[in-house]
């Protein structure tokens, strides 16, 4: 389905049609803001383009896709014994973690749909094993959507009347099942009657902010001015600015945190500025495996994403580049991090722990 994307009336990011033998269907947010149009992904190579080529992409976004995308890919061994659908399964798990490094809640939700397959496996026929894995992908959806409200709740007690709120890259509804992360907490304060006025960097190089961030926000009309990602000190030495929240891809055990690129630069300048900096995601996005961000496998993209973004050459043929598509702002530049679980504070190491990890946990229950 094709529209003008002024008149998309509803947003679903995502979502499946149909059962068992069904199909994902997905925003095609490559073509956004000036197109849109929904694409459906029948088979698992064309959900791990999806993903890989950012047709669907942000963190919890991205592990919902995946979930969905473990029941297109298992479709083809539906008439195959326990045996071949469970050699099946375990493929799809690994190829599409193959499509993106940094986002967590990938590795998040594959791990989740191999728990649900291990945990039934000789107890159920092939069919019923793919009708139980659908299951746990829609409760992966509908978790988030609900998990993204408390997010928003949470985090719109922090924001007082008339204030400026800078955000980088998009953690809006896009970003999500539904309803986004940073965003959501905008949209918390706007629903509780509080005017806001959001300052979206564009986010070089794919623009995420220029081309989501601000659509979504137009499209709630929530006042929203638009900045080259270089404007930020600026905007905030000129006052403009008295919070900044964005969303995160994976944030180790001690709180640092990897998110788009440029988010670093952004908390440095925050800090500068006495502004505090807040990191709004779901639990799924925590990952207590790791001890710090220097562990965090960050992805590096091709190099034409910045020597032809958007279909022009701005730089000389053969130039070298260097296109990391994340990075790492250190716990000590965050002022807390907002969750489904309410808003976290330093200590970090104890905090996260404490009140995060039996959600991360979450044994998939059969
Ligand atoms: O490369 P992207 O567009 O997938 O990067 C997305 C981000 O960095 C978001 O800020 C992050 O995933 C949080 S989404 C709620």
């Amino acid at each position: 389905m094709t529209t003008n994307a002024s008149k998309s009336a509803t947003l679903r990011t995502l979502h499946w049609e149909g059962g068992v033998d069904g199909h994902l269907v997905l925003i095609d947010q490559t073509l956004l803001p000036t197109e849109f149009k929904e694409i459906d992904c029948r088979n698992v190579e064309t959900a791990w383009e999806a993903i890989k080529t950012l047709r669907v992409r942000g963190a919890p976004a991205i592990g919902v896709a995946a979930a969905y995308s473990v029941c297109v890919g298992i479709q083809t061994a539906s008439s195959a014994d326990e045996k071949g659908l469970y050699r099946r399964i375990e493929e799809v798990l690994k190829y599409l973690a193959t499509s993106r490094p940094t986002a967590v809640n990938l590795f998040w939700a594959l791990d989740r749909m191999r728990k649900v397959a291990e945990s039934i496996r000789g107890k159920m026929s092939p069919g019923d094993v793919a009708v139980r894995l659908l299951k746990e992908a829609h409760a992966i959806e509908d978790e988030d959507r609900q998990t993204c409200r408390d997010i928003g709740r949470y985090g719109a007690a922090l924001l007082t009347d008339g204030q400026g709120v800078l955000t980088h890259c998009n953690a809006g509804g896009l970003a999500t099942a539904d309803y986004g992360t940073a965003l959501a907490v905008i949209f918390a304060a706007t629903e509780a009657g509080r005017k806001v006025h959001v300052y979206a960097d564009e986010t070089r190089p794919l623009l995420q902010g220029a081309r989501l961030t601000a659509w979504e926000l137009a499209q709630r009309k929530i006042p929203v001015t638009l900045i080259c990602d270089s404007m930020a000190a600026q905007v905030m030495r000129e006052g403009r600015v008295q919070a900044v929240i964005v969303g995160a891809d994976r944030i180790a055990a001690n709180g640092d945190t990897a998110n788009k690129i440029g988010t670093y630069s952004v908390a440095i300048v925050a800090a500068h500025h006495k502004i505090p900096f807040y990191v709004a995601a779901p639990a799924s996005t925590f990952d207590f495996a790791i001890g710090s961000g220097a562990e965090i496998p960050i992805e590096h993209r091709d190099s034409r994403e910045i020597t032809h973004g958007f279909g022009r050459q701005t730089a000389p043929e053969g130039i070298d580049v260097y296109n990391p598509a994340f990075d790492v702002t250190p716990a000590n530049l965050i002022a807390g991090f907002i969750t489904e679980k309410g808003v976290i504070r330093s200590p970090y190491l104890e905090n996260l722990r404490k009140t995060l990890k039996p959600a991360v946990a979450n044994p998939a229950a059969a």
